[in-house]
């Protein structure tokens, strides 16, 4: 039985006590160094326990600043004292703006906030307006006061306009019996610079900044985890502050800390140690990029991976840095052996910025005086990753 193929496996003790802990899906019980933040928010939602209509109010903050988690934390508070207390009832409506079919257009978000209210409407086919009626009918049946958090609120206001916020904010001038307070989340600091100004004056009453974690306070935050989630003993005295230091350069985001120290545990495990080190940081920074960047091009429309692939190939043919004719000209040829239809130089140009906005490439625009402007392209990934990629790639459009 000892030479089983699980047997090395299970003579060791186990690195984790227990990983959900260690995934940035958990909710912890305490939320470190964002006291300010939440009372701030707590004393934003206070006002219903009076029976009050609370004012809107904008959260910004970069990904992974603990916006979703304190948003939550508040609102069940306000929950718990308002049962305590028997108040005016108050309903807690929480949407995250960005999960596909839920509320990515402006008809989903209204069917997905009448099914709070248990009426449920088809999938498609009714007038949006039709749809907003049937809300202000319902919420209007009684007193309450209704507490919407719109979070990622920037991914639909990108895709639908900002209407439905005006609309929104609206409501309330009409209600006669019910209050609604919304609370937008957003990781786009300028989020509001391109708002209409009746929505950006409605919406922000009130606003509150989650600034990034610096690396002692994600120290904190990722000990409190390490101990709930590893087995006494397996961590290396520096393996949490190297998490810290290296998620507080990528804007402080607790969520990448989380990640690099349950990962830095998975890397550990499976060669068989029983004590995570730096080195296997570093494996899992590296593996996390991986993921991020296969990820990011395996759902990026076919007509940009058609150009990503024609860069990477004239990156391959070409000593120096590529142009975007170079660019164009491979594009044509992988178009026309995969029956795609071939956009303007002009649209590539478009794409190729987007790609570069997702750190896949690098590109400079260089100017030739009064010969005009190029754009000098070059890959930014390389290795493993640049391996990845390429066979994803290849697999979809061939040699
Ligand atoms: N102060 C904190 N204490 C403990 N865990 C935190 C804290 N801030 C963030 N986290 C962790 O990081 C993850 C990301 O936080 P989240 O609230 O989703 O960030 P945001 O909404 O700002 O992107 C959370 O799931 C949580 O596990
Ligand atoms: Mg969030």
């Amino acid at each position: 039985m000892d030479d089983s193929l699980f047997s090395s496996y299970l003579d060791k003790p186990s690195i984790f006590k227990n990983k959900n802990i260690l995934t940035s899906n958990y909710i912890p019980d305490k939320i470190a160094h964002r006291e300010e933040q939440i009372k701030q928010l707590a004393s934003i939602v206070a006002p219903a326990l009076r029976s009050y209509s609370p004012n809107n109010a904008f959260v910004f903050g970069t990904v992974g600043t603990g916006k979703t988690i304190s948003a939550h934390f508040v609102m069940n508070e306000l929950l718990t004292a308002a049962k305590k207390n028997k108040t005016v009832p108050i309903k807690t409506i929480y949407i995250n703006c960005k999960m596909k079919k839920v509320a990515d257009t402006e008809y989903r978000l209204f069917a997905r906030l009448l099914k709070e209210f248990d009426c449920v409407v088809p999938d498609t086919g009714l007038p949006t307006d039709v749809l907003y009626r049937k809300f202000f009918e319902l919420i209007d049946k009684q007193e309450q006061i209704i507490i919407l958090v719109l979070d990622e609120i920037d991914a639909l206001v990108s895709k639908v306009g900002d209407e439905f916020l005006y609309n929104l904010t609206r409501i309330n001038t009409d209600l006669t019996k019910a209050h609604l307070a919304i609370i937008g989340i957003t990781n786009d600091l300028s989020f509001t610079d391109a708002l209409d100004a009746r929505v950006k004056s409605s919406l922000g009453e009130e606003e509150i900044i989650f600034p990034p974690y610096n690396a002692l306070q994600l120290r904190d935050i990722l000990m409190e985890r390490a101990a709930a989630g590893f087995n006494d003993g397996v961590l290396e005295e520096s393996v949490i502050n190297k998490c810290a230091a290296l998620a507080a350069q990528e804007h402080g985001d607790a969520r990448r800390a989380i990640d690099l120290l349950r990962v830095a545990g998975e890397v550990a495990e499976r060669e068989h140690e029983t004590k995570i080190s730096e080195k296997h940081v570093d494996i899992a920074e590296q593996r996390i990029d991986l993921d991020r960047v296969t990820e990011s091009v395996k759902t990026q429309p076919r007509q940009s991976q058609a150009v990503l692939y024609a860069i990477i190939k004239a990156d391959s043919d070409k000593l120096g840095s590529l142009l975007t004719g170079d660019v164009f000209d491979k594009y044509k040829e992988i178009c026309t052996n995969n029956g795609l239809k071939i956009l303007t130089q002009r649209r590539i140009s478009d794409l190729i910025a987007e790609l570069d906005m997702l750190g896949i490439i690098h590109t400079k625009v260089i100017s030739h005086g009064r010969y005009g402007r190029s754009r000098e392209i070059s890959l930014a990934i390389e290795g493993t990753v640049l391996d990845n990629v390429k066979k994803i790639l290849f697999d979809r459009f061939g040699e």
